[in-house]
């Protein structure tokens, strides 16, 4: 049994990523709501805040990463930096930062999503952020002290998710949360590093 940290734990990405991880001492933080512990991965200093809080942890699975929807001729430089600094920067930070705190042979798993390969209108900020996710992880693994790993998890769309997305995502099969959770297992349980875990149907 591991001690891991999930945040966003009460959104979406966020219980699908808990299904996976029944086997574990799960510590909960996100912006809001009954969770363990508060943060906000777009602030630094909160993110610091949260890891000397909990002490000993041996896993960090994020399903946090804030995106606007725009086309590109409408996106502003706001809206642009706004995905940035949640998707692309806040999981940078929490890997920058949480290197410190996290135990020997830990893990980090990201999340990114199936847009940037497979790409829809008024979605190119998350494509874009999801693609530097997955490039981050595939070569700060090679960086990474201490035995530690890192992966991404990179679904498409969850059945859970559908009412909201179906509609600007015709043609898209949806996959069910506890699929996407086995994902999240193999990153936390598994020996693998480096690596994107694309999950579509
Ligand atoms: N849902 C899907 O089908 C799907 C598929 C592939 C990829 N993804 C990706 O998964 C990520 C999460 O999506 P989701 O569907 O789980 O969204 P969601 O249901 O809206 O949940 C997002 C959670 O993150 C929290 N949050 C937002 N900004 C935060 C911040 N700065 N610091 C800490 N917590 C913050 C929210 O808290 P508040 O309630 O306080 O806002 C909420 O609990 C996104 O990047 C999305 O692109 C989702």
């Amino acid at each position: 049994m591991q001690t891991v940290l999930l945040i966003g734990a009460l959104g979406r990405m966020g219980k699908a990523a808990m299904s996976g991880l029944s086997n574990h001492k799960v510590i909960t933080a996100g912006r809001s709501g009954d969770v363990d512990h508060k943060v906000d991965i777009t602030n630094e200093e909160s993110i610091r805040e949260l890891y000397k809080k909990i002490g000993h942890f041996n896993a960090v699975v994020n399903t946090v990463g804030f995106c606007e929807y725009a086309t590109f001729e409408e996106m502003t430089e706001e809206q642009w930096m706004t995905t940035v600094m949640s998707k692309m920067m806040g999981q940078i930070n929490l890997v920058r930062i949480g290197q410190e705190y996290i135990a020997d042979g830990g893990s980090f798993t990201l999340i990114s999503g199936i847009l940037n390969t497979k790409p829809i209108p008024y979605a190119i900020a998350d494509a874009t952020a999801s693609g530097a996710i997955d490039t981050f992880v595939k070569t700060v693994a090679f960086e990474l002290p201490r035995n530690i790993r890192i992966n991404v998890i990179n679904p498409t769309v969850l059945t859970e998710a559908w009412d909201v997305y179906g509609e600007m995502m015709s043609g898209f099969e949806p996959v069910p949360s506890t699929l996407v959770g086995k994902a999240f297992a193999r990153s936390v349980d598994g020996f693998i590093t480096g690596q994107v875990l694309f999950v579509d149907a």
